[in-house]
């Protein structure tokens, strides 16, 4: 056998050896847990065969408590890059089977080595969590680790999408990382995130908590929104990664992707000429309207599980990624509060920072009055919306379908705030705010005096309503470019869309500006 066959022999067993990560028996234990490993995890995501692996050498070098005598080869984290549906992605997995996946500085290199290059070359970067967090034997050193790639996630911020899974541990400051990022997916059952763990919690306030009441993956879904997206198993996790993937750019520099629309972008929808109900105060499923109006009905949804007075997502219009964001007037009436603000704000800015125009659908009765609003900071959260929005400037295509009062009709994508077409439905409502309201504002010292000041009110509600529960007083000062029949909306906002595509706006010269945080 010469030299250099058994070098090449050297190096294939030493291949067979790192991909092995933790050993057989770690393996097993992963798969005992109802986990896959690292390495599965990329296979599955990634295009076959598309994945070039880096550093899987690299080992580390900490000599604490023994350490030098435990090495794996690629040391618990498992990076490279490959390609989604033929498109370049840069990927780091964090390997449990060694020893429990906890970063250490090496691990951190390796990591900062792909989102570094993702930055060069203009690529998104997916990171699957799945660690016990800073190498406990490394100490301050796997500290820095972490501080380094925090870093990168900033500085990656609006340039390149990031995109976490979390699919089993993620605790202490390692959540800083995907809350850095821009979309998290929790796996149920086998993920959870957390500042601080149930006995910490136990010892510091008394409480008594599971991991799974504490940060599991409905917990973050329903009531935190810390996870945008929720899967039952990892391949469904792992299917929804590639599914984002597809309705959003490479970079801040290009443009949305595009697939062959299969669907008449003139289809026109009877039931959107039937969908409002007469009562005012009764509900519809917006769900319904956004399906009539997208290619082929298929919508992304985001933060499903959160704030659903407000929906935000993905769909397609003419073989173009857009954002939806739309009032639920199924949940809450719609009404805005600092949740759905908040909700509302953040994917605003993505889809800004990423080329996504949007389309905003809008119903809504105001903002949620109360103690328990106020004391929230809803002024702030609120602003945040209408930060987002104004800040925007992406083509903006807003559609009124009903309810459109007050301080929530400025928020959502009013043309004052440099929304670039704005329609409206027959049925729109475009006031100050909501009949009764008024008619209680304006005449209560003439109702007190009124024989039946019920039928009095009653009386000036119509009054108000027939002046202006209409599009008409908004289209008639330009507010609204068009008032539009229903069924005609998807042709519309894609012919928007189309005169737009060339849409050019700027911000004046700034460092960043201060959104209220
Ligand atoms: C070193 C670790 C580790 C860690 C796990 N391991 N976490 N080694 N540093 N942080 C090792 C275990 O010793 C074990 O090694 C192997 O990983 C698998 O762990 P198990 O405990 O057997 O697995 P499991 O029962 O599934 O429990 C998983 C776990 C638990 C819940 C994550 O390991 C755990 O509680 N770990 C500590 C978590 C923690 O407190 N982290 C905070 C660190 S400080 P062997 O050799 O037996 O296989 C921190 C600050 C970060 O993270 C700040 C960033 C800004």
């Amino acid at each position: 056998m010469s030299k250099q066959f058994e070098k090449i022999k050297e190096l294939v067993a030493m291949r067979a050896k790192a991909r092995l990560g933790g050993g057989e028996k770690a393996i097993e234990k992963q798969h005992e847990r109802g986990k896959y490993t690292a390495r599965e995890r990329i296979d599955m995501l990634l295009d076959k065969g598309s994945f070039e692996e880096f550093d899987m050498f690299v080992t580390h070098r900490c000599t604490n408590f023994g350490q030098e005598k435990k090495q794996y080869l690629g040391d618990g984290v498992v990076a490279g890059c490959g390609t989604i549906e033929g498109r370049l992605v840069y990927i780091f997995a964090q390997d449990f089977t060694v020893t429990g996946g906890s970063l250490s500085e090496t691990m951190a290199q390796k990591i900062c080595k792909v989102m570094d290059m993702a930055m060069k070359v203009g690529a998104p970067v997916i990171g699957i969590n799945d660690s016990g967090g800073a190498r406990i034997q490394e100490g301050i050193n796997a500290l820095a680790g972490y501080a380094e790639i925090f870093e990168r996630n900033i500085l990656a911020s609006g340039v390149v999408p990031q995109i976490s899974g979390i699919f089993g541990p993620c605790a202490g400051g390692a959540v800083y990382s995907p809350a850095l990022t821009d979309f998290t997916i929790m796996t149920e059952g086998t993920s959870y995130m957390f500042l601080t763990g149930p006995k910490v919690v136990k010892t510091v306030l008394g409480e008594v908590v599971t991991q799974e009441e504490l940060g599991g993956a409905g917990v973050h879904a329903s009531k935190s929104g810390v996870t945008h997206f929720t899967a039952e198993t990892e391949e469904e996790g792992l299917a929804l990664i590639r599914k984002l993937f597809g309705y959003i750019p490479q970079n801040n520099r290009e443009s949305v992707p595009e697939v062959p629309c299969t669907d008449p972008i003139n289809r026109k929808s009877d039931l959107l000429n039937e969908i409002i109900p007469d009562n005012p105060n009764q509900a519809y499923d917006m769900y319904e309207v956004i399906g009539e109006i997208v290619d082929n009905g298929e919508f992304l949804e985001v933060h499903r599980d959160y704030a659903q007075n407000i929906i935000v997502g993905f769909a397609r219009m003419n073989g173009k990624s857009v954002g939806i964001v739309a009032n639920q007037p199924c949940r809450y009436a719609g009404v805005l509060d600092c949740n759905a603000s908040r909700k509302g704000a953040r994917f605003v800015r993505f889809c800004d920072a990423f080329n996504i125009p949007l389309v905003t659908l809008v119903d809504v009765p105001g903002f949620l009055p109360g103690t328990a609003q106020e004391y929230n900071a809803v002024i702030l959260h609120g602003a945040k919306l209408l930060y987002a929005y104004g800040e925007a400037t992406v083509p903006k295509v807003t559609v009124t379908l009903r309810k459109s009062y007050g301080g929530s009709h400025i928020v959502m994508a009013c043309k004052q705030l440099r929304a670039d077409i704005n329609y409206a439905w027959p049925s729109a409502e475009i006031a100050v705010m909501g009949a009764a309201g008024a008619a209680e504002v304006l005449y209560a010292k003439e109702a007190k005096e009124a024989a039946d000041p019920k039928a009095f009110i009653a009386e000036k509600e119509a009054e108000y309503n027939e002046l202006f529960a209409n599009p008409y007083q908004a289209a008639k000062y330009g507010y609204i470019d068009d008032v539009i029949e229903p069924r005609n909306t998807r042709f519309r906002v894609i012919r928007a869309l189309a005169q737009l595509d060339g849409k050019r706006q700027g911000l004046p010269q700034k460092k960043h500006g201060n959104i209220p945080l």
